[in-house]
């Protein structure tokens, strides 16, 4: 694993020019990408690099990690919406070119499905991971078996507590999910991994230093040949 720490200003910035490096060398990449507070400052600059004429999405194709169960992609609280909002409609990517699991359509067949087309398209070369309080990546919640594939997921309390604060009341919160299994996610041939803040520097230091265990998924990624973790300050206070 490959450590990068900086200012939590710095550090989106950081991770966008991975991205810019990488398409350069191949623009018709498949980028995995991830919803949460983390990416924001990234997908931000990758908005103004495009702008700028520095990068381009043109011929890159992209999977998400999740999706909420019960949410069509036009709620606001979906990750489609997410990610159409902050990302797919401000860069020039091919909408149709974007994928994002169902959340309406939860059948093992379609779940099998996503895994199909990832692997058709001859995989993922770089997938973004944010991280749960609790180490999940996606939605995988700890116990998850590592060979996991794309598939639904009941989320624990602590999740829709902690996400609690996009939705108008706690029985708002979906109680399931639609998340690329572990198997799926170290699949990818690179793998950024964000964290930004104090409340996420004890589980950045059980994935990045302690016990490889299903009991902290993100652990797993000790494991990948490449990953690049990008940490603020804070996230990286307990290293
Ligand atoms: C959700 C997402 C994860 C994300 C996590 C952390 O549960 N499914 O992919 O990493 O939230 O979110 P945040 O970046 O807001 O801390």
């Amino acid at each position: 694993m490959k450590i990068i720490v900086d200012t939590t200003e710095a550090i989106s910035a950081l991770a966008a020019k991975r991205y810019v490096r990488l398409l350069r060398s191949r623009p018709n990449a498949v980028l995995g990408f991830a919803t949460g507070s983390t990416p924001l400052g990234l997908y931000a600059e990758l908005v103004r690099l495009c702008d700028a004429g520095e990068i381009s999405f043109r011929d890159a194709m992209s999977f998400n990690l999740d999706e909420y169960v019960g949410l069509d992609g036009s709620h606001e609280q979906s990750y489609r919406w997410f990610m159409d909002h902050y990302l797919f409609e401000k860069i020039d990517i091919d909408r149709a070119r974007t994928h994002v699991p169902s959340g309406l359509d939860t059948d093992s067949a379609t779940a099998e499905a996503y895994d199909q087309a990832i692997i058709s398209t001859g995989g993922i070369d770089l997938q973004l991971l944010g991280i749960g309080n609790n180490g999940h990546i996606g939605f995988n919640e700890p116990g998850t078996p590592f060979g996991s594939r794309t598939h639904m997921v009941e989320l624990t309390d602590s999740t829709r507590q902690a996400n609690r604060r996009f939705f108008k009341s706690l029985d708002e919160v979906p109680t399931h999910a639609v998340t690329m299994g572990i198997r799926t996610v170290m699949n990818a041939r690179s793998i950024i991994l964000m964290a930004l803040g104090t409340a996420k520097a004890d589980i950045i230091r059980k994935t990045v230093q302690g016990e490889v265990t299903e009991e902290v998924p993100a652990s797993i990624l000790q494991l990948h040949p490449s990953v690049e973790v990008y940490l603020d300050y804070q996230a990286a206070s307990l290293l």
